[in-house]
């Protein structure tokens, strides 16, 4: 049983998607065994309690330098013997010590099909507001390794969503959330836990 740990910021209607796919037996093959807090105020620390989960909460603010920061999340992760980290809405960047302890065992999920509204900067709300600045018919979410680059890993899953004339970024950002994002990161988790993705370079393959 492969141990899941979820690192969260803020509200985690993904990390609750997590939960619901474990509790209908959809994540076979791995627990979520512990959720990570960047901030201690998070209510998916709530989600987590109320679901019997452990929790810890490691702020940046703690810390003189990233370096140090990043130390201590590797320490704190290895000592969970966590075999897959799940960045499920978590808004501390991960320095390269992190990245390097677990290369291709970090999933991330982005608002936005990849390479498009992505990169530096393009988190929340932004990434539908510059969505809907360019006028695109189509965006969606992508579930992803997290390499240095960032959004810049291989991909594992993706999933479009129509956006509606007349949409605000707040509209879109929840279309995208309940067609996607909720679908997706369960399901690259389940194929991950099932050892199911297979990494050739910056592509994935999916063996179903
Ligand atoms: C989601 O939009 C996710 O794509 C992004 O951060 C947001 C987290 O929302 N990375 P929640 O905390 O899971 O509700």
């Amino acid at each position: 049983m492969k141990k899941i740990v979820v690192l969260v910021s803020g509200g985690g209607t993904n990390l609750q998607a997590l939960i619901d796919a474990q509790g209908k037996g959809e994540l076979t093959g791995g627990s979520i065994t512990c959720v990570v807090s960047s901030n201690p105020n998070a209510y998916a620390l709530k989600r987590a309690e109320q679901n019997g989960i452990e929790t810890e909460v490691i702020r940046r603010r703690d810390f003189d330098s990233q370096d140090q920061y990043d130390e201590a999340l590797t320490a704190l992760l290895k000592g969970k013997d966590a075999d897959l980290i799940v960045l499920a809405g978590f808004m501390t960047i991960l320095g390269k010590k992190v990245i390097s302890a677990f290369e291709n065992r970090i999933i991330n999920i982005h608002p936005a099909l990849i390479p498009s509204f992505c990169g530096e900067g393009y988190y929340g709300l932004r990434v539908h507001e510059e969505a809907l600045k360019k006028g695109v018919k189509v965006t969606g979410a992508t579930a992803h390794f997290v390499n240095e680059v960032c959004d810049g890993g291989p991909i594992i899953l993706q999933k479009a969503v129509e956006v509606r004339f007349g949409d605000t970024p707040e509209v879109l950002q929840k279309r995208v959330m309940e067609q996607a994002e909720w679908k997706i990161l369960p399901k690259a988790v389940a194929l991950f836990c099932e050892d199911k993705i297979k990494v050739h370079g910056n592509c994935t393959e999916i063996l179903e």
